[in-house]
């Protein structure tokens, strides 16, 4: 008998056709709206695989009535979405995608950065509005980019790679990490910092690390006071890293000069959230992997755990690697 999977967003035809040769599928094929919780607990306890998206709370409560659920494999890099240590004890092993999507994610940084600098969703809008009368020294003037500052918060892979583009415009390059990476130091001429001196020295702060316990409220108002006046925030990780109302006084009261955000606490957005009002602040659903080539990667790679970790074998990109042992 073939294992069950249960897939929570229709994917690509191929990676679904790849599956369904190994597996018995179920899908949730609803484009763009999110599997519903009571569904979710409804496959939950009979199926063998869970192929899921960040838009997927895996708590406890919901990995306490998996009876068979040998896998949960997620289609991202990020997995603050399941509960690693519930799923641990149960012996379910949980997958991530690292790697394939990193070179995006940084590009997106990066054109979060100087789209946020250079203010160029608001000049787009300007114009289309009808109101460029004319040359002016004032108009839309920013924040310079090259040989500026930049202090990376999670020196990742993507942090890096973050940290190499921006050696393409001359910037100084400072980073905070958990663990200090000599290596990258010297091969990259950047430099560690304690959080404290790195957000009072930079022009541009990016984060960049995985949401945690430890990190949640990382950026509030205590650290947005230590930024200069022109410094600009862009975060690519995860909303709750940073505090939004403690971000919204910062940009309101000029604490800080602006802000580039893909990720917020609660996703989507309440339209009504008062930092999208905001002029010095520019707003991205979500889309730092979001390149064609990458998310197919990412869909396959997800695809690729399961069966590996349904055929018995440890899969690429266990997360609880205390169970490859077991
Ligand atoms: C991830 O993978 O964690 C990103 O947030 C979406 O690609």
């Amino acid at each position: 008998m073939k294992p069950k999977i249960f897939v929570t967003r229709k994917i690509y035809t191929e990676v679904l056709l790849e599956l369904k040769k190994n597996c018995e599928v179920e899908i949730w094929d609803q484009e763009d709206v999110p599997v519903p919780r009571h569904i979710l607990e409804e496959k939950i306890p009979h199926i063998d695989g869970l192929y899921c998206l960040l838009t997927e709370n895996i708590d406890k409560k919901l990995l306490d009535e998996a009876k068979n659920l040998k896998i949960i494999s997620n289609m991202a890099v990020g997995y603050n979405n399941i509960d690693i240590s519930a799923a641990t004890e149960k012996g379910i092993l949980v997958t991530n995608t690292p790697g394939v999507l990193t070179e995006t994610t940084a590009d997106l940084t990066f054109a979060l950065l100087m789209a946020t600098a250079r203010r160029i969703i608001e000049a787009d809008r300007y114009l289309k509005e009808g109101h460029w009368k004319t040359w002016s020294p004032n108009l839309l003037t920013g924040q310079e980019i090259h040989g500026s500052n930049l202090g990376i918060i999670g020196l990742g892979e993507i942090g890096i790679a973050v940290a190499k583009r921006a050696k393409g415009f001359n910037m100084n390059i400072l980073y905070y990490n958990r663990n200090r990476k000599h290596e990258v130091e010297s091969s990259l001429g950047i430099h560690y910092a304690d959080l404290n001196s790195l957000l009072k020295q930079s022009d541009f702060v990016c984060v960049l690390t995985p949401y945690t316990p430890e990190t949640k409220n990382l950026i509030d108002k205590e650290q947005l006071r230590m930024m200069k006046k022109s410094a600009i925030l862009i975060n690519t990780a995860r909303g709750g890293i940073v505090n939004e109302n403690a971000l919204y006084d910062a940009l309101t009261s000029e604490v800080i000069w602006g802000a580039g955000l893909d990720v917020f606490e609660e996703e989507p957005v309440s339209l009504k959230n008062s930092l999208l009002a905001l002029p010095n602040v520019v707003v991205l659903p979500h889309i730092g992997s979001a390149s064609l080539n990458t998310r197919m990667e990412m869909a396959r790679m997800a695809a690729c755990n399961i069966l590996q970790a349904l055929n018995g074998e440890v899969p690429q990109n266990l997360i609880n690697k205390e169970l490859a042992c077991t």
